[in-house]
């Protein structure tokens, strides 16, 4: 879970490679650094922080020189964020240098047997012990670089995208990837390293994306040659021509990704219909359903896996598939579920929720499943990634690069794949009239709208953010379909503010939390019109007598609530299943309100990274 980037061809490497890194510090960010050949040796300069810290101090260390280079981003794994920890790392001779994200697993041994070889070690990273070892191959079995990443990549267990470069040889870049995305981005004579599109999408719209075990060198004028790491064998490069373009990436007017992520939801849910959702003609068409409508209809029950903010559009899903098309749903933690022995069978449909589609526990979670005979679909939102490569099949939700750390957009468009796909088989399961249908499909037409006008109450939330701002503590609750909407407002409170929120079933609260309530806890309720409502009314009588502070999440026009509550934020009407693509809108903006009052770095909040790309 680290950002890399890398760059060898005709123009300066170092403005390429400091942009490449600012635009992938979502994936890591607590610390970075650079290494170029400027012509007859390594420049390298790194740092604690993040890239801005990176490129005020190597200005003034090292000249910015040379047409090769590589650049590396942090989360930290081995070792603590700090100046030595942060990569690139050298190989002992100075040689060699690379940049590594992922994990060694067995870096212990292999160190112990390089310290018996006479090797010493600077930092506490697994990526240092990489490079040595791949420089002690390369000296004893006297070969070229690309061989010796090789053979070394052969004794290590884990996972990593890697790029290492020899100052003897300044022609070539070698790279290898298993479980960690890598692109390489082909430009006329030159070439782009990595982990995403991002950094290099102006330069070039041409991408090779290495899979699983295979390993490339990339050589100046000549060109890439993708090989096997372990039988050798050559692979025929596979070029893409990318959509993505740089306005999806860049800020657009708004201080934040969060917030401007925030704002694209009625175009991104708008998106995620594109070609899919023929409201006129009555049709939902998926081409990955269609082409596996058999698996199911035949299923006897629909597994989800996935992690945090995906994990909770699954916990929705559950009540869209159960309700609509009758298939009963178990949302499992991706965490939990590839740890277990769960007990799959050929008749399951497991269905991986992921934004990036690089979260490891996931992916492992959908190779438990694989290897069980299940048949395993894709919700993912960045195309061409791991999780989008390795399940069967399955729907992108198209809502555009997400930069921001917390999940948005992400989480509505996530839903929204997965109320078509709901819907889809309901119609074919005969589990739903053809009035109710056609009802859910004006309705679903009617959302992006409907969030645009949700997005108004954005003043209000700031005004109800001040005043809550420097609590230490808040509840979450909703119902039904809203109860997951509930967790994932905590979540992204806590995530972005630091604040200690939790999210509840309104009705469980009597079981415990509302010892919690007093006159200083701060309640969110979820209480629109559909769903339950007159049950949480009730719930919310239960707070206000214990004298509890109540936000409201209404919809438009409630006076009940209203006259309880001490702020309502309204949003539109809605039926009971799309409710949450529209509460879900306030939440985010309260926590990224409050997170921006307490001068909170909201789109890169401590200790996180965009793809949990480690387990
Ligand atoms: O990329 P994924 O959807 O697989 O990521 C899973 C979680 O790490 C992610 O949803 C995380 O919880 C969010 N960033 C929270 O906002």
């Amino acid at each position: 879970m680290c950002g890399i980037v890398g760059y060898i061809g005709h123009r300066e490497a170092y403005p390429i490679i400091l942009k490449g890194l600012k635009r992938l510090e979502y994936r890591g960010y607590d610390s970075a650094g650079i290494a170029l050949y400027d012509g007859t040796d390594i420049k390298l300069s790194k740092t604690k922080g993040k890239v801005a810290d990176l490129e005020t101090k190597l200005e003034q260390e090292i000249s910015t020189s040379g047409s090769l280079g590589i650049g590396h981003t942090r989360w930290a794994t081995h070792g603590v964020p700090n100046d030595v920890n942060s990569h690139p790392h050298y190989s002992n001779s100075g040689d060699l240098v690379i940049i590594h994200n992922g994990i060694i697993e067995n870096y212990e041994s292999l160190k112990k047997e390089l310290i018996k070889r006479g090797y010493t070690f600077k930092s506490d990273t697994d990526t240092e012990v990489l490079v040595n070892l791949i420089e002690d191959v390369k000296k004893n079995e006297n070969t070229k670089l690309g061989k010796a990443v090789q053979i070394a990549l052969n004794q290590v267990v884990g996972a990593y995208a890697i790029a290492v470069f020899d100052k003897n040889k300044p022609n070539e870049i070698v790279v290898a990837r298993l479980g960690s995305p890598l692109a390489i981005g082909i430009g006329e004579d030159e070439f782009f390293i990595a982990s995403d599109a991002s950094p290099f999408i102006e330069y070039t719209k041409n991408a090779i994306y290495l899979e699983d075990e295979e390993m490339a060198v990339v050589r100046r004028h000549k060109g890439v040659k993708i090989r096997k790491i372990k039988d050798d064998s050559l692979v025929d490069p596979y070029v893409q021509a990318l959509k993505l373009n740089l306005e999806q990436i860049e800020k657009g007017g708004y201080d934040h990704f969060m917030l401007k992520e925030i704002y694209e939801q009625p175009n991104a849910i708008l998106d995620t219909f594109r070609g899919r959702l023929l409201t006129n003609e009555a049709i939902i068409k998926m081409a990955g359903v269609e082409d596996n409508m058999k698996k199911f209809l035949n299923a006897n029950r629909i597994i989800v896996v996935a992690c945090g903010t995906s994990w909770h559009a699954g916990l929705v899903s559950e009540y869209i598939f159960e309700d609509l098309a009758r298939i009963p749903v178990e949302v499992e933690y991706a965490s939990e579920f590839r740890y277990r022995n769960p007990i799959i069978t050929e008749n399951d449909v497991v269905i991986a929720i992921s934004q990036s589609g690089e979260t490891a526990d996931t992916l492992a979670a959908i190779k438990l499943a694989k290897s069980k005979g299940a048949f395993v679909f894709g919700v993912c939102n960045v195309v061409g990634s791991s999780i989008a490569r390795e399940t069967h099949a399955g729907a992108y939700t198209h809502a555009g690069p997400e930069i921001g750390v917390a999940s948005t957009k992400a989480f509505t468009t996530q839903i929204t794949v997965l109320t078509l796909i709901a819907l889809r088989l309901a119609r074919a399961k005969g589990t739903i009239s053809s009035s109710d249908y056609r009802h859910h499909l004006i309705e679903l037409e009617l959302i992006p709208a409907k969030v645009k006008k949700a997005l108004e109450s954005d003043a209000y939330v700031k005004t109800v953010a001040a005043i809550y701002k420097d609590v230490h503590n808040f509840l979450y609750l909703g119902r039904g379909y809203n109860f997951p909407v509930a967790l994932e407002g905590a979540l992204k409170l806590k995530e972005i503010s630091y604040i200690h929120a939790e999210g509840y079933p309104a009705a469980e609260m009597k079981h415990g939390p509302i010892a919690l309530i007093d006159e200083n806890m701060p309640i969110v309720v979820i209480a629109t019109k559909k769903g339950h409502y007159e049950k949480v009314v009730s719930n919310i009588q239960e707070i206000k007598s214990r004298k509890g502070k109540i936000i409201g999440i209404v919809t438009e026009g409630d006076q009940q609530v209203k006259a309880l509550a001490d702020h309502v934020i309204e949003v539109p009407e809605t039926i009971e299943s799309l409710t949450p693509l529209l509460t879900t809108i306030p939440l985010q903006l309260l926590s990224y309100h409050i997170a921006l009052m307490l001068g909170k770095n909201v789109d890169q909040p401590r200790n996180l990274a965009k793809a949990v790309t480690v387990e």
